[in-house]
């Protein structure tokens, strides 16, 4: 059986079913497959939208990239992002592009590194979150990219959160603004539901949606993989891990581009929403119609209960916490533990996915192969 239908559990019940042959129960909470890589159309207008944020794959894994083939084409998409801080655009994350635009001038890599190593100078110990980013960037770039926007995804001020949040800030010194590095990076061509629907297309797998292992009552003796919360499948007995969550505000608008690209960062404090997400231009191959487009603005806040988890937070409370519950699952008999949830890790998509080959090759196939044996 595999809680949770999102990529780690679908890779695992895939394999199962396909390399062993084995019988698999998939069941999901939700009213869908794919966890929070799902999308759907938007049907006024025959936009794709991913509900849960936009997901864009990439990954520098041969093996993965060569797993996911077999379910999906990808299309050439590249991902940039943009900021607006004030009343101007910069790309992200910083480059020399924007270092020049920001401050106004053409500076060569090694003009624009010395100026950030000058005013990243200021601060030598750095005691808050606040002076660590300025100890990485400098000032100038700290106050108009990072304070605004740390301060609403945290809903604290920067200086009232531990330096330890972040130990690098991503920085270029050359004009190369994709977002991933990896080597191969796109989209599914049919979108990610035909692919998500694919891996779980096999006479072998049921998938049972709107079904909650912990409402399962006793899952009876088979071996579970199970990839929903860690804490909650302990009935939260040492304690509730904490998460931060996202809040998305969709809209239709009735013109044909709003922002002409995917994602709009907003670094001001006074804009209350962290990004903006424009679906259409995830696919410019596609026919969208012109005349419409479909945004959707992230709000970012601490999870309270009931709310989903997307971002682990990791305070020393929560690490505390996390080694009692890795304890109590290694003594649990015939489960395991995996996925983002289920390891209290972010994970991006190719990692959900090499994590769940590595637990089936490494765990689940030798036992069953095994068991074939005896
Ligand atoms: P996932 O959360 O997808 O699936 C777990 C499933 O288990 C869910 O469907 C849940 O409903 C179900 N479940 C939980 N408890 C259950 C229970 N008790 N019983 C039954 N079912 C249960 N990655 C990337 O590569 N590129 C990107 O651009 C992005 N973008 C991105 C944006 C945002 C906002 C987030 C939060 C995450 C991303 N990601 C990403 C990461 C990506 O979403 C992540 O890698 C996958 O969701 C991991 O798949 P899992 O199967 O581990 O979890």
């Amino acid at each position: 059986m595999v809680a949770g239908a999102g990529l780690f559990g679908l890779t695992v019940a895939e394999r199962c079913a396909r390399d062993l042959g084995l019988r698999v129960l998939v069941v999901e909470r939700r009213d869908h497959i794919g966890g929070n890589a799902y999308s759907e159309v938007e049907p006024s207008t025959g936009i794709e939208v991913h509900r849960y944020g936009a997901h864009l794959f990439h990954t520098s894994n041969e093996r993965v990239w060569e797993y996911v083939n077999q379910f999906t084409a990808f299309t050439d998409y590249r991902h940039r992002v943009f900021t607006i801080a004030g009343d101007r655009v910069y790309p992200m994350p910083i480059n020399l592009a924007t270092i020049c635009a920001y401050f106004g001038r053409a500076m060569s890599p090694g003009e624009a590194r010395a100026l950030i190593a000058a005013q990243a100078g200021e601060v030598a110990h750095p005691a808050n979150l606040e002076e660590k980013a300025i100890s990485l960037v400098g000032r100038p770039l700290y106050e108009a990219f990072i304070r605004g926007y740390t301060a609403k995804q945290w809903q604290t001020d920067p200086r009232e959160l531990p330096a330890e949040i972040i130990t690098r800030l991503p920085m270029r010194y050359t004009f190369d603004d994709s977002y991933f590095a990896d080597r191969y990076q796109g989209l599914p061509v049919g979108g990610y539901t035909a692919w998500l629907e694919r891996m779980a297309d096999h006479p072998l797998i049921e998938v049972r949606l709107g079904t909650d292992f912990a409402e399962l009552g006793a899952a009876g003796n088979v071996p579970v993989v199970y990839t929903g919360p860690l804490d909650g499948y302990f009935g939260r007995a040492e304690g509730a891990l904490g998460w931060r969550t996202l809040d998305f505000e969709f809209e239709v608008l009735a013109q044909g581009d709003f922002q002409g690209t995917s994602v709009m960062n907003y670094a001001d404090e006074h804009v209350p929403y962290t990004r903006v997400h424009e679906f259409r231009h995830f696919h410019p191959e596609r026919d969208y119609p012109g005349d419409r487009t479909v945004i959707a603005r992230e709000y970012s806040r601490f999870a309270g209960p009931g709310d989903e988890p997307y971002y682990p937070i990791g305070t020393p409370t929560d690490r505390a916490r996390l080694a009692r519950y890795r304890e109590l699952a290694r003594a649990e008999k015939d489960v395991l533990f995996g996925g983002r949830l289920g390891t209290y890790t972010y994970l991006d998509m190719h990692m959900a996915i090499a994590s769940a080959l590595a637990m089936y090759g490494n765990r689940i196939r030798p036992r069953f192969l095994r068991q074939a044996r005896v």
